[in-house]
């Protein structure tokens, strides 16, 4: 079997100081907010697994069957030897790009979730005879140093993610993802599109609860990882269309007035009745919006493709 690495490049004390002062910020602040990408523990990872199946939640795929129609394009127009997935997850989608890119060296799944690299490394290794699979505990908003692998490289960035990025954060994004590309190189942007609102907002509050369980998922993760006593049925999950910023906005709406302990920060947090803090944004984009914040970044689309209902974009992009 062919190896499977697995690089941490975050030391766990550096989580940890992180979630604390992610945590210190958010909830000491006006309006709460809590950041996204400590939704992401096991419990997390397996709840995503979970809404990519749900019959309200189209993202997924639809990119699938962008997937499937494109692959074999996207393999001639960049000829990638290794193929790094920022926010891998699962990497289940990501088998159609790895199975038309003939001659394929490593795959470099990055994430902040050690329990979905695992799972989806080891399989793949298990299925790809041949395939060098490196794994990257990493935070793609921070810089990373990726192995020594033959080029050209493709840069996949899929799922929406980058809809969970504040526009600030996605400028800065963008700008390091290019920093990961020499001449010859690429990145495949997966965007959700903006559409009709009911379509949004189910997506983003599904009949099952099983988007609610997800949101609710950081407050245990709080729990957890800093001792705090956060009652998730005190807590209503919101999903709302925010047609200026053309984002979904998910919160957690306090059912009562309460105070909240957060023992390793020395914290006590009072939430009045109908509270709401913001725990994720979803952006939705047009192709003029994705073009200008590539070109801002000093990308140049090449390629813009669809689902047949016109849902979802990948868009495949080259450094200027
Ligand atoms: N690409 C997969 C998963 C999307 S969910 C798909 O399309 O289905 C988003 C993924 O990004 C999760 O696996 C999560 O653990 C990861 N993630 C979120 N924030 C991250 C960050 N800052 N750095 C690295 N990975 C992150
Ligand atoms: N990036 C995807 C999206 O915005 C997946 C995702 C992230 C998600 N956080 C979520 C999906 C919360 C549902 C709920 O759609």
């Amino acid at each position: 079997m062919s190896p499977f690495l697995l690089t941490r490049t975050l030391p766990e004390d550096a989580t940890d100081a992180a979630l604390r002062a992610d945590v210190l910020k958010g909830l000491t602040g006006t309006p709460k907010t809590l950041p996204p990408k400590w939704f992401y523990d096991a419990q997390g990872s397996e709840l995503f697994e979970q809404i990519t199946e749900l019959p309200e939640y189209y993202p997924t795929r639809a990119e699938r069957e962008i997937l499937v129609d494109r692959a074999g394009e996207i393999a001639a127009a960049t000829g990638a030897r290794t193929l790094v997935e920022l926010g891998s997850g699962s990497s289940e989608k990501t088998r159609y790009l790895i199975d038309a890119l003939a001659g394929l060296h490593t795959y470099v799944p990055v994430d902040v979730s050690e329990s979905a690299l695992t799972q989806a490394g080891q399989a793949l290794v298990e299925e790809r005879p041949g395939l060098d699979v490196h794994a990257l505990i990493a935070d793609f908003t921070r810089g990373m140093a990726l192995p020594d692998t033959p080029g050209p490289r493709l840069v996949a960035f899929l799922g929406g993610t980058i809809g969970n990025l504040l526009p600030a954060e996605r400028a800065a994004f963008l700008a390091s993802a290019r920093g990961l590309l020499a001449p010859g190189d690429a990145l495949l942007l997966g965007t959700d599109l903006v559409k009709d609102e009911k379509v949004l907002v189910e997506a983003y509050d599904d009949a099952a609860g099983v988007t609610a369980a997800f949101n609710k998922n950081v407050l245990a993760v709080i729990n957890r990882e800093l001792g705090a006593d956060f009652d998730p049925g005190a807590f209503d999950h919101v999903a709302l269309w925010d047609t200026r910023n053309e984002w979904i906005e998910m919160r957690l709406r306090s059912l009562t007035a309460q105070t909240v302990k957060v023992p390793a920060l020395d914290l006590a947090v009072d939430f009045a009745a109908g509270e709401e803090m913001r725990t994720e944004v979803s952006a939705k984009f047009r192709k003029e919006g994705v073009g200008a914040e590539l070109s801002a970044a000093g990308l140049e689309l090449a390629h813009w493709w669809t689902d047949g209902a016109a849902r979802f974009a990948l868009s495949l992009s080259v450094a200027r």
